[in-house]
């Protein structure tokens, strides 16, 4: 199996240029961030709060979560109910990264990914790939950009769903976000030694691709 890691901080690109990557490729992109907003949904539901630790990680051990893929798109499920747009809201966001803190919550999504990255082709992207979940991945890209671009896309993005924001309150989120993922104890979000550094601050989205699907090409 050829396995592609992608990790970096929030509104880099990951999703988007992983996607793109992996359909040109015929590789299965594998989201391993809406598994994580899938068990801080289920927290969510039960009216946990992200600090009840023993909470969480019960409620995470028990939830029924499931993941699929349909023509390519992969779609998550709890309680055999499709949420994978409910799990996109930006409260689930900020929740997602302060329960991804705990260790047992972060060992059962592991397996399943290091599961799927066995039997498939992947791009997998998420923020401790290369470091912990595919050690031995072919190619690992570390991918990121300054905060005050990821803010601006995040911005866009939601102007454009017609969401009132304000891009201020999206940068010191994106920032938040940023310092509890890079500082905490289990998998915090670093360049593993052997990835590659791209940085797409001003790199559009066609660039980002092509200089991925060179370094592949360069490792096959
Ligand atoms: O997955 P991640 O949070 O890293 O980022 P994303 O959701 O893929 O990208 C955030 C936004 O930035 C999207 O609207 C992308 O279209 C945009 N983007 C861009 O404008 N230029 C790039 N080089 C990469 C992403
Ligand atoms: O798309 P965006 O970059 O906003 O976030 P995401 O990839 O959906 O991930 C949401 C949160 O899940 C991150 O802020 C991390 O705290 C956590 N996460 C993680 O800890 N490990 C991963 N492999 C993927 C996500």
């Amino acid at each position: 199996m050829y396995n592609i890691a992608i990790d970096g901080p929030a509104g880099a690109g990951k999703s988007t240029i992983a996607k793109i990557v992996a359909k040109e490729l015929g590789f299965i992109y594998v989201d391993t961030g809406s598994m994580y907003r899938t068990m801080a949904l289920s927290c969510y539901r039960a009216g946990i709060k992200a600090d009840e630790e023993e909470k969480v990680v019960a409620k995470c051990r028990e939830a029924e979560i499931s993941i699929r893929y349909e023509n390519g798109v992969q779609k998550m499920k709890l309680n055999n109910e499709d949420v994978s747009g409910e799990i996109r809201q930006e409260v689930i966001g900020n929740m997602t990264s302060a329960i991804a803190v705990y260790g047992p919550v972060r060992e059962r999504l592991v397996e399943m990914q290091r599961d799927i990255a066995s039997k498939n082709n992947v791009v997998m992207d998420g923020r401790d790939i290369a470091t912990a979940v595919l050690p031995n991945a072919d190619l690992k890209i570390y991918l990121t950009a300054s905060s005050k671009t990821r803010a601006e896309r995040r911005y866009n993005e939601l102007l454009e769903k017609g969401v009132d924001c304000n891009i201020e309150d999206i940068e010191k989120d994106i920032k938040d976000r940023d310092y509890r993922d890079m500082n905490r104890e289990i998998s915090p979000l670093k360049k593993a030694d052997d990835a590659v550094l791209i940085d797409s601050s001003n790199m559009n989205i066609e660039e980002v691709v092509n200089k991925i699907k060179e370094l592949a090409k360069e490792g096959k």
